[in-house]
């Protein structure tokens, strides 16, 4: 059985349709009961196992109580899937973006994945072959923003970046400490995909975007502790 987060729409909700197909019951999570109940009557119809859980990443007690839901429904967890996330119109460039936006976006992006995280690893660990996909981006790549001849060198936001960056450490040291014991973590580039986060300016289809999430959250034994995206590996 799967978690995504953010999932009643963009790249979540096609996650949770592909993890769904490949035959797992899904639990769609949303912060919004009414949107992420649509989402799963869309699921539903088309004859997937899909049940809406209500997760706001940045509310702690919603967390615990999914976290308890599905502890009482299956007694583990076999996926994790961190999509929830949000680009934030006021995040700017590192001279002037200001603490407060930086804060809100790091609070969703970053320690809302961990906190996610940290609620179900105890249900990860009675699966036999627990998974966690941090969604993350190649925004949060510091090796490409140090490469001024990249093509998105010039999108120096630095809260969405930073939080990005943060969730990447967060699957590094994660992976390490699970090493031993069968839970692979990784990060994945969705890359830029038309969706509400950008205005619907991505190039790719979300089906597009969400093709990696999919492979690495259904990989059992896979690899861990990478940062991937469609056709290899990223740098850091
Ligand atoms: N689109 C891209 O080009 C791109 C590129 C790289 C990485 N990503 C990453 O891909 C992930 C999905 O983004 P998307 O492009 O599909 O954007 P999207 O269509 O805006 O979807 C974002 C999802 O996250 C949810 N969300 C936001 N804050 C939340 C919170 N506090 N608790 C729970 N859910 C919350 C949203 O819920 P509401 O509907 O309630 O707002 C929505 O379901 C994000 O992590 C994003 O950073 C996207």
């Amino acid at each position: 059985m799967a978690l995504v987060t953010g999932a009643n729409k963009g790249i979540g909700f096609e996650v949770a349709r592909a993890i769904a197909q490949s035959g797992y019951v899904v639990l769609l999570g949303a912060r919004n009961p009414t949107t992420g109940r649509e989402a799963v009557g869309t699921l539903t119809s088309e004859r997937l196992d899909v049940r809406f859980v209500e997760l706001d990443v940045t509310r702690m007690e919603t967390i615990s109580a999914a976290a308890a839901r599905i502890e009482a429904d299956f007694g583990k967890l076999d996926v994790l899937v961190n999509n929830a996330g949000i680009a934030d119109s006021h995040d700017g460039p590192p001279s002037r973006v200001s603490i407060e936006v930086m804060e809100r976006v790091l609070r969703t992006n970053f320690l809302g994945a961990v906190a996610v995280a940290q609620a179900v690893l105890p249900l990860l660990r009675k699966s036999h072959a627990g998974r966690i996909v941090n969604v993350s981006s190649d925004l949060g790549s510091i090796t490409r923003h140090g490469d001024a001849t990249w093509k998105y060198a010039h999108v120096k936001v630095l809260g969405y970046c930073a939080s990005k960056a943060a969730l990447n450490m967060f699957t590094v040291q994660l992976a390490f400490e699970l090493r031993d014991q069968g839970i692979a973590v990784n990060s994945v580039n969705p890359g830029f995909t038309a969706t509400d986060l950008n205005a619907h300016r991505g190039q790719q289809t979300v089906e597009e975007g969400a093709a990696e999430i999919v492979r690495v959250a259904l990989l059992e034994h896979g690899p861990s502790g990478k940062f991937l995206e469609t056709g290899g590996e990223l740098a850091w």
